[in-house]
């Protein structure tokens, strides 16, 4: 698995809203679609486009379309970051993997996928906490088993264990986050991190 933190001050910038324990759900949710858009543009780099002749009003000129991304949520928080995806990629079609922690073993529980046929597309899943990597890994096996083959996963925040944790499970998908941050506490929550992120997402604290 190849991990890519995004160093960039727009992106330090959103983020440290996002971490702020006084910003309100509007502010929380404006500040996850700010960093989205950092997150998104690495993701795309090696997304495939077709090429094409264009005409300007002067003469004639190169042009690109990018072709066949689709973006998976992981519900509820990825939810998050898919305006931001919806705003940057035309045609991007999206699928959705709902998965909750169970608090008492903090173990991925499925309560809701609805997937396109993935075998040609340039996966792009929305995964705001790579925490334990147990949601993460489990909606890879997701798109896995409907044909995804090129997998980029975006995250706001990582750590060490969930990193760990994809690069056993999934050597093949690249992650791309804001902050590689400390670690776990005992609930299983991202120190210093964010705290709950559907959490903040939705006024639900
Ligand atoms: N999920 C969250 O929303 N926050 C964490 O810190 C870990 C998992």
């Amino acid at each position: 698995m190849n991990l890519t933190v995004i160093d960039h001050p727009l992106t330090r910038h959103y983020l440290t809203i996002l971490r702020d324990k006084r910003t309100d759900a509007q502010a929380f949710r404006a500040a996850a679609r700010g960093l989205t858009y950092t997150l998104v543009h690495e993701a795309t780099l090696r997304v495939p486009y077709d090429a094409f002749d264009v005409e300007t009003p002067l003469e004639m000129a190169k042009g690109h379309r990018i072709r066949n991304v689709v973006a998976v949520p992981v519900l509820r928080a990825g939810l998050g970051m898919l305006d931001a995806v919806l705003e940057m990629i035309p045609d991007v079609k999206v699928g959705f993997a709902g998965v909750a922690r169970n608090e008492e073993t903090a173990l991925p529980q499925e309560y809701y996928a609805k997937l396109p046929d993935l075998s040609d597309a340039y996966v792009i899943i929305c995964e705001p906490m790579l925490a334990t990597g147990g949601s993460l890994s489990w909606a890879v096996d997701k798109v896995k088993s409907s044909g995804a083959k090129t997998i980029t996963a975006i995250c706001v925040v990582a750590c060490p264990e969930g990193v760990d944790r994809m690069r056993q499970d999934h050597p093949d998908v690249q992650v791309i986050a804001a902050s590689l941050d400390r670690g776990l506490n005992d609930r299983a929550y991202i120190l210093p991190g964010l705290g709950d992120m559907g959490d903040r997402l939705f006024g639900t604290t």
